[in-house]
């Protein structure tokens, strides 16, 4: 199985267009040890032929032109893309469809949750029915992804509920606490081909005994990097919000990412979807070094990863 990271970085990317931040101003200003980040996609494959995005990043485009194996290969019209699994509606997982236009043959899986918001807004009819199939993605069923033309791809993936929020343009105030989050708003997703197993988790509020079961033993786990520190868009000045109140876990901390993960038997634990303001992003940091010494590798743009 191949996992390439096609984009690391969160919603907003590294840097964000709009941002200021110690961390922006340094990527900005090509600092080597400041790389910029894409927003948050991988690409996963069993045969290294036919690929899956996990997620569709707003910067989609730019992220096929850098990644050769996404390149058209025969004929006129032609991709190795065979379709995307999607882990929630949030603009940096779903904008990216919007490129997959052009009548290519796809299969787009999402639970039944984010095939409704999908089917509710009808710019997403871009993608013409007639060649683009919307598949229902049952919670806890493992289903076998399929390439356009039917046949098994050598994949298998399994989506499961983890701790999280409905995409910010979703929130119904009047919901309460959570917003009107229900289940499927956001899911983790188990991929397999049927030797090695990784785990896919881009968003994620906490970490339950009952995921730390679910993920133990996996040879490969990308998991939510969006911040270091829970108040860190604050204490940046670039935001009022928490980590939390965004639906992500931090990484440090007593409740943190490093901690939590810190006694489960992984083979390679991977931080993406990191948000601009987070330290780990600086090759030079103190943080980067914390987490890397909690046996944490730091996911970049054009990263691969061979099982
Ligand atoms: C998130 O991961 O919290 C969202 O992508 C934020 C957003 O929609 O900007
Ligand atoms: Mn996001
Ligand atoms: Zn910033």
């Amino acid at each position: 199985m191949r996992f390439l990271v096609l984009g690391s970085a969160a919603g907003g990317g590294f840097p964000q267009w709009n941002c200021n931040c110690g961390n922006c101003q340094r990527a900005r200003a090509g600092d080597p040890a400041a790389r910029p980040r894409s927003q948050s996609s991988l690409a996963v494959s069993a045969d290294g032929d036919c690929w899956f995005l996990l997620n569709a990043s707003p910067d989609l485009r730019d992220q096929i032109a850098a990644n050769r194996v996404l390149h058209p290969r025969h004929g006129k019209r032609h991709s190795p893309i065979q379709g995307a699994v999607l882990t929630n509606a949030d603009v940096d997982h779903v904008g990216g469809l919007l490129t997959l236009r052009e009548s290519q043959p796809l299969n787009v899986y999402a639970t039944r949750r984010v095939q409704g918001v999908l089917r509710d807004n009808s710019l997403f009819n871009i993608l013409n029915p007639e060649f683009v199939e919307r598949i229902a993605l049952p919670t806890d069923e493992t289903v076998a992804l399929r390439r356009v033309d039917g046949s098994p791809s050598g994949l298998q993936v399994t989506a499961f509920p983890v701790p999280g929020k409905v995409a910010l343009y979703l929130e119904d105030a009047t919901a309460g606490e959570n917003f009107g989050t229900v289940a499927e708003d956001t899911v983790g997703l188990r991929i397999t081909d049927g030797s090695k197993v990784a785990y896919y988790l881009p968003g994620c509020a906490a970490l339950p005994e009952s995921l730390q079961q679910r993920i133990g033993g996996a040879d490969l786990v990308f998991f939510d990097g969006t911040t270091w520190t829970d108040d860190e868009m604050l204490t940046t000045g670039v935001g009022h919000k928490t980590g939390q109140r965004m639906g992500h876990m931090s990484m440090s901390g007593p409740d943190g990412t490093l901690q939590a993960f810190s006694g489960i038997p992984i083979g390679r634990r991977v931080f993406i979807h990191i948000n601009n303001t987070n330290p780990v992003l600086l090759d030079d940091s103190p943080q980067r070094l914390e987490a890397e010494q909690a046996g944490w590798e730091i996911g970049y743009d054009g990263m691969e990863i061979r099982l």
